[in-house]
């Protein structure tokens, strides 16, 4: 079903002490809210994450993870050991993961199609660079990583899917899309979902929007009609400012 939801992509920050912190600022500042929210923090203080938020509103979600049940893969995550600690939603397919980790979208339809057969929910994350929007090719290049990754799901699938649409140009860089950028994208995603699935596939997938979301601009950017919610990153590290963008969903 189509939900409003605020995830907060803590990347790498936050030791355990601040964790714990920013849990108790965000669990005594969090307004009444239809949305989800959800923290994505390091996978070392998931667990201590979830103890803490035991009763409140507020999701625990993984920033990744492995393709494999279980075996050979120093470094990584399984499924299995997510759900374990109580953690049932993972993003999948982060541009900086992308980038510097090499996952390309071969690696990430494996991922996407394992998480799902483990009825773990995946936030997937996709997003044209710079070169492609200044080219126009970014609706082409839209359209490829969800084909690649996604399509060939199951229809059935796709109530386990969240999408987020993060222009890696506006990552981290303070230039957000502008809420008509996001919107023309938004409806082209839900096009295409369209043309490959169907209208109510397409119409009850949440897609968030993510790139610089502040609560300067969160309002507007979510005032669209096929925005419904962020992904932030920097401004989800401090509390008032996760809890604005909270408030203007
Ligand atoms: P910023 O909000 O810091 O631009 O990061 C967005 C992001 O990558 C969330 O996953």
């Amino acid at each position: 079903m189509r939900s409003k939801i605020v995830a907060g992509n803590w990347k790498m920050n936050k030791n355990r002490t601040e964790t714990e912190a920013l849990l108790a600022e965000l669990s005594a500042k969090l307004p009444d809210t239809n949305a989800e929210v959800m923290v994505a923090p390091p996978y070392v203080n998931l667990g201590e994450a979830v103890r803490y938020l035991d009763d409140s509103i507020i999701a625990v979600i993984a920033q990744n993870m492995h393709f494999a049940e279980s075996g050979a893969y120093t470094g990584e995550i399984s499924a299995d050991m997510l759900l374990d600690i109580g953690v049932d939603t993972a993003i999948i397919g982060h541009s900086e993961r992308r980038a510097y980790f090499g996952e390309t979208d071969a690696i990430l339809a494996k991922k996407v199609a394992f998480a799902l057969e483990k009825n773990i929910r995946t936030m997937f994350c996709f997003g044209e660079e710079l070169e492609d929007r200044k080219s126009g090719n970014h609706f082409n290049v839209v359209a490829d990583q969800l084909k690649n990754a996604l399509f060939s799901l199951d229809a059935s699938a796709w109530k386990n899917i969240v999408l987020a649409y993060e222009p890696v140009w506006a990552i981290g860089t303070g230039e957000t899309a502008s809420p008509e950028q996001a919107q023309e994208m938004h409806a082209f995603i839900r096009k295409t979902i369209t043309d490959r699935y169907d209208a109510n596939v397409a119409g009850n997938v949440s897609i968030l929007y993510g790139g610089s979301v502040k609560p300067g601009n969160a309002n507007e950017i979510f005032s669209k009609p096929d925005v419904d919610g962020g992904l932030i990153g920097g401004a989800s590290l401090v509390a008032d400012d996760f809890i604005a963008i909270i408030k203007a969903i």
